[in-house]
């Protein structure tokens, strides 16, 4: 099939390296020139495992390509897939659809023959039928179909995500597109993806509920972790304890920091945003936002008593900024409001990531990058594991920390506290 990905991000070029690896014939535009330009030359703009193999073979084979030229790739396309941002808006809680409604609106002119709009983009109820009421103002309605097929990948995961999904979602009434995506998504349903076809309103809804719910298993233990802490209990037992109950579930069920990343934050503040206009109080999901929101600052006392209130010029040493492992994604990481504080504090901070140096930190005085987990850790008073990577999960800590008092303090309990014990190092964990 002939399929053209608007937006070329995280999901669009993901998804259109997939599907081009499935055997379609993949557009994927972008309005970012350099974006595009690098990835003609094989330069992946964001880290995703695997995803550089599976570029550069579709893209050599000629089934995945690139280009600005939106009208272009949409007349020579029969799907289009919607895989623009839709961030929180500036002034408010809500998503900011412009990146969505300034596609419909740019793409009616290159409609001459039936194609079917997809948003892949997560979009709050009701955003397919006023893409609908743009394409009617100009267009016969036989000549298009808006169809809701919300991604459910995660980042670090995408590739597998994509490839092997639990579900595939497709939100139409309309037969014709039904089948013609019934048969796009063939080879995922054949290895166990269930398909489930619903109403446009229905699907873009899943997608929101689905995050809001996965926001509060994270909210939820990561409050019990706090209850932990109090009573001498581990919140790993508790974890593993609820979550070999299969109504529950052990995924997204392990404590942390804040959840952060470019879906959970944005998107449960818009499920409350559409709620609260429709009259409906969604309260549980506004006290996982509010939690969320004041865990930062609860992890960031939880520091200071560590440090036993003496941070200024503490050497600090964060072991991973990203939201999470395996991704270079900033967005809304708590990261970005921890380093910050404790800068303001006095503290000296040095960071490693395995995604290399971030811009967000470049202007702070105080923080440094290393671009190496042994020069990072060296001269450090407090190492905080912030994210869950491989690189960090077998550290000798003692032969590689020349400042014997160094202390650890493990966000994401990736190490045990009795072996940590034994080693006689001052490790903290999360809710224990
Ligand atoms: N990142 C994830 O893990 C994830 C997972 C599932 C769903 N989603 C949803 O998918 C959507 C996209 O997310 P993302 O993380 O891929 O975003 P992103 O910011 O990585 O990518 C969006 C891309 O769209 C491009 N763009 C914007 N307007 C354009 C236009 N008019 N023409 C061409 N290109 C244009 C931008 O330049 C950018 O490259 C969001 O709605 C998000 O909530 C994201």
């Amino acid at each position: 099939m002939k399929l053209c990905m608007i937006g070329t991000g995280y999901v669009g070029l993901v998804s259109g390296a997939c599907f081009s690896d499935l055997g379609n014939d993949v557009i994927c535009v972008d309005r970012d020139l350099k974006k595009v330009n690098d990835l003609k030359k094989g330069i992946i703009p964001i880290y995703e495992p695997g995803l550089d193999e599976l570029v550069l073979k579709n893209h050599t084979n000629k089934r995945l390509t690139f280009s600005t030229n939106l009208n272009d790739a949409v007349l020579k396309s029969d799907i289009i897939f919607i895989c623009v941002g839709t961030p929180t808006k500036k002034n408010g809680n809500s998503a900011d659809l412009s990146q969505i409604y300034n596609v419909a609106k740019e793409i009616r002119s290159s409609i001459f023959k039936f194609k079917i709009i997809i948003t892949k983009s997560t979009v709050p109820v009701t955003t397919g039928d006023e893409i609908e009421k743009i394409f009617s103002k100009k267009l016969p309605k036989k000549l298009f179909s808006i169809v809701s097929n919300p991604e459910f990948l995660r980042e670090g995961e995408a590739i597998r995500d994509f490839t092997y999904p639990d579900r595939v979602i497709i939100g139409t009434k309309d037969k014709k597109s039904n089948k013609i995506l019934k048969n796009l998504y063939s080879p995922l349903i054949s290895k166990g993806a269930k398909y489930i076809n619903t109403s446009r309103r229905a699907a873009e809804l899943i997608k929101y509920a689905s995050n809001a719910f996965l926001a509060t298993k994270i909210t939820f233990i990561n409050e019990l972790a706090n209850l932990c802490e109090k009573i001498d209990v581990n919140i790993e037992d508790i974890s593993i304890g609820m979550g070999l109950d299969k109504r529950i579930g052990g995924r997204f069920l392990r404590a942390g920091p804040a959840y952060g990343g470019s879906c959970f934050p944005k998107d449960t503040k818009a499920i409350v945003t559409t709620a609260d206009k429709l009259k409906i109080n969604l309260s549980v999901i506004k006290s996982v936002i509010k939690s969320n929101e004041n865990r930062s600052s609860l992890l960031l006392k939880r520091i200071f008593h560590i440090l036993k209130g003496k941070v200024k010029n503490k050497k600090i040493c964060f072991l991973g900024v990203t939201f999470k492992a395996n991704t270079d994604d900033m967005r809304d990481s708590s990261s970005l409001s921890l380093i910050p504080s404790l800068v303001k504090k006095g503290a000296k901070i040095n960071y490693y990531d395995p995604t290399g140096e971030k811009d967000d930190f470049k202007k702070l005085k105080n923080v440094s990058f290393s671009n190496n987990i042994n020069v990072a850790i060296k001269n450090s008073d407090l190492i905080v594991i912030h994210t869950e990577w491989n690189d960090f999960k077998s550290i000798n800590f003692k032969k590689k920390v020349e400042n014997k008092k160094f202390i650890i303090f493990d966000m994401r309990n990736i190490y045990s506290p009795a072996k940590m014990q034994e080693l006689k190092i001052k490790y903290f964990g999360v809710g224990c």
